[in-house]
């Protein structure tokens, strides 16, 4: 096993809050790695550092052995690192299937004459139809992006991310506001495409439950900090996750 991303020492102050502070973690090649805290603990502010959205103030992310950390959002995502786009924000008008054969042609960034382009068209489409039906929008190809139900724009958002042929996967709470059914879909999909896709996925995630279920390894984070990190055994097990999780209830 080798490490795909390392993060050393990553801190990210707004103003006189530091969000993120001192988080380091390693996430293997081909594992399927979650980072779990409370609301307000600094999962996201952590997936926008490493996407290059934010900028650290201090600590470096290493991708593949290469510094990352610093680099452009869209240079980091060309490396192969990742984040699902908000399809909502992006393609609601367009059609499902339209809007993945959109983020193909994107990728490829090719010009074509005609008679290329009809053929590569043809290939685009056939293509995109293949990512939606890995993750069970076939149905729904023709329908508008933005009618979608909530999880089915969460699943047409991993097939947009996938499309891009990432390294590493980023999912900031896919879970979030689905139903059961669509929780337990979403939680299927993601070991699947690691399986299949020989893909690297990390996850945030508020709802421990989906966590312990899926994951190889776990980093806690608490309070911008990093508190535990293991194996779900290991960190179902830790007294500080348990009371973290607690407080959090009370
Ligand atoms: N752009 C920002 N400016 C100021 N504070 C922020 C900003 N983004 C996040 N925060 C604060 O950083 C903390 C961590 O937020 P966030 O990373 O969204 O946590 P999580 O995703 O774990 O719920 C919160 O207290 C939040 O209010
Ligand atoms: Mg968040």
């Amino acid at each position: 096993m080798s490490a795909i991303l390392e993060v050393r020492d990553l801190s990210r102050q707004f103003g006189g809050f530091r969000a993120v502070g001192d988080v380091g973690f390693s996430v293997e090649k081909g594992s399927i790695h979650a980072v779990i805290g409370p609301n307000g603990a600094g999962k996201t502010t952590l997936f926008r550092l490493l996407t290059g959205v934010l900028k650290p103030t201090t600590g470096t992310v290493r991708f593949k052995g290469q510094v990352i950390s610093g680099r452009k959002p869209n240079v980091i995502a060309r490396a192969g690192l990742v984040q699902t786009f908000q399809i909502t924000n992006i393609f609601p008008r367009l059609g499902t299937l339209e809007s993945v054969e959109a983020a193909i042609m994107v990728r490829r960034r090719r010009t074509y004459d005609f008679a290329s382009f009809l053929h590569s068209s043809a290939k685009v489409r056939a293509e995109a139809m293949d990512w939606l039906d890995r993750v069970g929008l076939a149905d729904s190809a023709d329908a508008v992006a933005g009618t979608l139900s909530h999880g089915d724009q969460r699943a047409l958002e991993v097939a947009l991310a996938l499309s891009t042929k990432p390294e590493l996967l980023l999912l900031d709470e896919p879970t979030a506001g689905m139903s059961p059914w669509e929780t337990e879909r979403t939680v299927s999909l993601v070991q699947e495409l690691a399986r299949t896709e020989r893909l690297t996925v990390l996850f945030s995630e508020h709802d421990t439950d989906v966590v312990f279920g899926i994951s190889d390894r776990i980093t806690v984070m608490h309070r911008g900090q990093v508190i535990a990190e293991g194996t779900p055994g290991e960190v179902r097990n830790n007294a500080e996750v348990s009371a973290v999780y607690l407080g959090e209830e009370a």
